[in-house]
């Protein structure tokens, strides 16, 4: 019998810098600290683009016209409203739920009574992914109200999703600068590359598992503190600071005692992440409206240490979490919120990967025993 040949392993931990497969959706450009989705600079997307057009670019692969684009935002209106069983469930979840695990039990849900269940066509997919885009922020603001002891709210016709979005949550017609705010923050926060919640779903849409499981498997990956988890965590500490003169030495004692800070660092970016720039300044505006510009004080200390001591550069997560907060958002939505607006990256990174597929399936580098023969229990030490 002729012996296999075993592969010679050459392990990345955590796969870096590891290529794992082409896309034409997004590409994250590390040293310049530069992101276009499909070609389009994200400075350029974020000064002039929509959440709605955004996530039309990320799907179809080019901006709509116009005409598209009132399709497009037509039918994402149209399947807002929740179906009974997903409302069913949501209203059975504990109140003290997390609302990360609250979402993904409801999205998993959602196959039940998808319209194009067990269509796995690409056309049916599409049409998943446009209920999926659109009834992320019902599940989200159906949960937050019952756990508020609050009316559930439906969608209100004339706002955009990032409007809706604040109007359910919130129970007020949001001013014209917070939906503007949150929008910006919707198209930033839409895709990356392959992160970890995308790369999650890249591997289980290459299955042929069908859309809802990948992006199931999406919203798991993105709750640990790690991925899109670290927007609470930062406002979580920014709290416990309290005041801008207490940021610096909280710092430094966090950082002497090998604690990780949230909101700083990044797999691929080895400068600033130019996401942050818009976020930054959105997070000062904000604040002075709100009357609370103490937050964004904390955290331009804390950026400053940050860089003096580690060399380390602030990401997404760090500016959207005072930004939410003064928008008077609970923290345990900010990473809902990313979901929300990574759903679009999510399923065009499911069409993509169902367009051209193959099974994902790397090798480990195995570093266990070898040669051991079973004893008997008796015999065993
Ligand atoms: N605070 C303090 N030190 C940090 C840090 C942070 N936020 N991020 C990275 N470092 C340090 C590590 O301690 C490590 O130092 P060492 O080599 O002396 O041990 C070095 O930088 C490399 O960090 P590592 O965790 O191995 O990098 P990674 O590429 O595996 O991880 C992140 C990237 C994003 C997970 C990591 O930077 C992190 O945990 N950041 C905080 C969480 C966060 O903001 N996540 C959101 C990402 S958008």
């Amino acid at each position: 019998m002729p012996t296999a040949v075993e592969p010679t392993p050459t392990s990345a931990k955590g796969l870096e810098g590891v290529v794992a497969n082409q896309s034409a959706i997004c590409y994250v450009f590390g040293e310049e600290g530069r992101l276009i989705y499909r070609g389009y600079d994200i400075h350029d997307l974020a000064d002039h683009s929509t959440f709605e057009e955004t996530a039309y670019l990320l799907l179809h692969g080019d901006l709509p016209t116009r005409d598209q684009l009132k399709a497009f935002s037509s039918a994402i209106k149209a399947a807002q409203k929740l179906p009974k069983v997903v409302q069913r469930i949501i209203k059975d979840a504990p109140l003290t739920a997390n609302p990360m695990n609250v979402l993904r039990t409801a999205v998993s849900a959602s196959v039940f009574v998808d319209p194009d269940k067990g269509d796995d066509s690409a056309a049916a997919e599409y049409r998943k992914a446009v209920r999926l885009i659109a009834q992320l922020p019902t599940m989200l603001a159906l949960f937050h109200r019952l756990r508020n002891a609050q009316k559930p709210l439906a969608p209100r016709r004339g706002l955009t999703l990032a409007g809706n979005c604040l109007y359910m949550l919130l129970g007020a017609v949001p001013a014209p600068e917070a939906v503007k705010a949150l929008d910006v923050a919707l198209i930033l926060h839409a895709d990356h590359e392959l992160n970890a919640s995308t790369f999650a779903a890249r591997v289980i849409a290459a299955t042929l598992a069908d859309m809802h499981g990948a992006v199931t498997g999406a919203l798991a990956a993105l709750a640990g503190p790690l991925h899109g988890g670290a927007n609470t965590e930062v406002m979580k500490m920014l709290l416990e600071i309290q005041t801008p003169d207490r940021a610096e030495a909280w710092v430094r004692a966090a950082l002497a005692q090998k604690r990780k800070i949230m909101g700083f660092g990044h797999r691929v970016y080895r400068t600033e992440d130019p996401r942050a720039a818009h976020l930054r300044r959105m997070s000062d505006e904000l604040g002075r409206t709100a009357g609370q510009p103490q937050w964004h004080a904390m955290q331009q200390i804390i950026e400053t240490v940050m860089r003096r001591e580690k060399g380390l550069y602030c990401n997404v997560d760090f500016y959207s979490a005072s930004m939410y907060y003064v928008m008077g958002i609970p923290l345990d939505l900010y990473t809902p919120i990313f979901a929300i607006s990574r759903m679009s990256g999510w399923c065009a990174h499911v069409l993509e990967q169902h367009a051209d597929n193959r099974l994902i399936r790397p090798r480990a580098d195995y570093v266990g025993p070898m040669n051991r023969s079973w004893i008997p229990p008796n015999r065993r030490v």
